[in-house]
């Protein structure tokens, strides 16, 4: 098992979370051949599993093969309404989840899911239910049947001390972590749940409003923007805030602690809004200028910037990684230079507003974020992205080549093949479709599953269908055979 080591021309994105791949990236032979022989392009391979007909339980999973728990089945969430209390120095968090639902199918039962912490009280459309706790899912018997197509309401009264996740090896810790003044808050699998009780898997996206209080002089961010001025009394603060366009779980976030805060607009009039730990006072104007031009130059490559505002947070905790937070990427613990901003702010068009359906298709995400990161060095004037390209595939020694990109898996989801041939991937198809056709694809991939879900199948139908050539051999090249591609001319 040769631990990966990344190409000294690699971007920071990428070496950042490079403890985590080192763990991760190594791929065994036997792997490597369930890879290849796993069918190709096939939408059923690793895709979400419908419930059984007739059922009026909600199933505990939405049938994510790599996390099979996660999500619930039987309805799909509209809004959360979160009201938060934390207090740094016990730890403890108080929560009150609103959350209001549309049944996919009758409903006697169905769960939610929530990590650790005590819950009090659940109400269903306003009348008491009864609920238990099993693993990380909490369990709602419906106090009536809720007919298939209704919306209902939920809430959940809960309270304790955050346990973050750590249970899969090459995914570090993440969810609620403590930190000396607050909370790092980054969910990136399934850590919401760590939280507050969700449909936590991105194929349910829902509106957000978040009531935060923290004692005073400490400051609340979460994703989207304000809603109205903090308020304080009592020694405590509540901070309010609404993200209005649908968010994966993942990317909710309650970043509490010391802050200094810079607002204001972009040059194309998007607000930002940057914050730095005091710790990282030096890298607050920066954070917040290059977040403002970086968001400005990837509307003109990807299309409209989908939210209505930018921005990005730099907390003083070392997690050695950064996360696309809807509207709020943040920096875990450095200082971020603009090749990390330009990767997360790219992920505000691929990732969050385009969504993945199920993570074995991540390098829609990474992949796409990590080619930002080349056409933005090419920006700059530094490697262009066919250098960048043609520096990774001379190595034939690395690891990206006994790892498929396309197919994600759980204990390996961040590793450097999902990053580099998932970008290498989309240099391929330019090369082979050409500029214009390529970047038209971007915007149109973009503007057709804004705020939605997509699958790997659909992008690859999309660059078909844009360029007029068949591109299945290219693809399954690239994506899912454990070996290097043919060079590309
Ligand atoms: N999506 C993040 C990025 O932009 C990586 C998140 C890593 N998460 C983790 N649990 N290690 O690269
Ligand atoms: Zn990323």
């Amino acid at each position: 098992m040769a631990a990966h080591r990344f190409a000294t021309t690699l971007t920071t994105a990428v070496s950042l979370i490079a403890p985590f791949l080192g763990l991760a990236t190594a791929c065994s032979a036997s792997e490597g051949a369930a890879a290849a022989a796993a069918p190709t392009l096939d939408a059923a391979s690793g895709g979400v599993k419908a419930l059984p007909a007739g059922d009026t339980v909600g199933a505990p999973g939405v049938g994510d093969s790599d996390f099979p728990q996660d999500g619930n089945g039987g309805y799909d969430v509209d809004h959360y309404g979160l009201k938060l209390s934390y207090d740094p120095a016990s730890k403890r968090l108080e929560g009150s989840a609103a959350i209001r639902a549309r049944a996919v199918q009758d409903l006697t039962a169905f769960d939610l899911d929530l990590h650790g912490l005590t819950v009090s009280r659940v109400t269903v459309n306003g009348a008491v239910a009864q609920f238990g706790r099993r693993e990380d899912e909490l369990t709602v018997t419906a106090p009536g049947r809720i007919k298939s197509g209704a919306r209902f309401d939920v809430t959940v009264d809960y309270a304790g001390v955050p346990d973050p996740v750590r249970n899969y090896a090459g995914l570090g810790t993440y969810g609620f972590i403590a930190t000396t003044d607050g909370s790092f808050v980054t969910c990136e699998p399934n850590g919401a749940k760590t939280w507050f009780p969700s449909n936590d898997h991105p194929s349910d996206k829902a509106t957000y409003d978040f009531k935060i209080t923290v004692p005073e002089g400490l400051t609340a961010i979460a994703n989207g923007e304000m809603d109205a001025q903090p308020k304080t009394s009592d020694g405590r603060t509540t901070f309010a805030w609404r993200e209005k366009h649908p968010m994966a779980t993942y990317l909710a976030t309650m970043t509490t602690g010391k802050f200094e805060v810079r607002t204001g607009t972009s040059d194309l009039g998007i607000p930002v809004y940057a914050a730095v730990d005091p710790a990282f006072h030096g890298s607050l104007d920066n954070l917040y200028t290059a977040s403002a031009k970086i968001t400005d130059y990837w509307t003109t490559m990807f299309g409209p910037y989908p939210f209505s505002s930018t921005g990005g947070v730099v907390d003083n905790y070392s997690a050695g990684y950064a996360l696309e937070n809807q509207t709020k990427p943040i920096y875990g613990g450095f200082t971020p230079d603009t090749g990390i901003i330009a990767h997360e702010l790219a992920h505000q068009w691929f990732g969050d507003s385009v969504s993945i359906t199920r993570w074995k298709d991540l390098w829609l995400n990474e992949g796409f974020a990590t080619y930002a990161e080349w056409l933005w060095s090419e920006h700059r004037g530094g490697q262009t992205a066919d250098a960048l390209f043609r520096s990774y595939y001379a190595n034939n020694l690395d690891p990206i080549w006994n790892v498929p990109p396309g197919r994600a898996q759980r204990t390996d989801l961040f590793n450097g093949s999902v990053y580099t041939r998932g970008a290498m991937t989309l240099h391929a198809v330019r090369r082979e479709i050409g500029d214009a056709t390529f970047f038209a694809l971007l915007k149109k991939w973009t503007a057709a599953h804004r705020y939605g879900n997509a699958t790997t199948e659909e992008f690859v139908a999309l660059a078909e269908h844009m360029s007029g050539k068949k591109l299945d051999g290219l693809f399954d090249a690239w994506l899912y055979q454990p070996r290097r591609p043919a060079p590309v001319t």
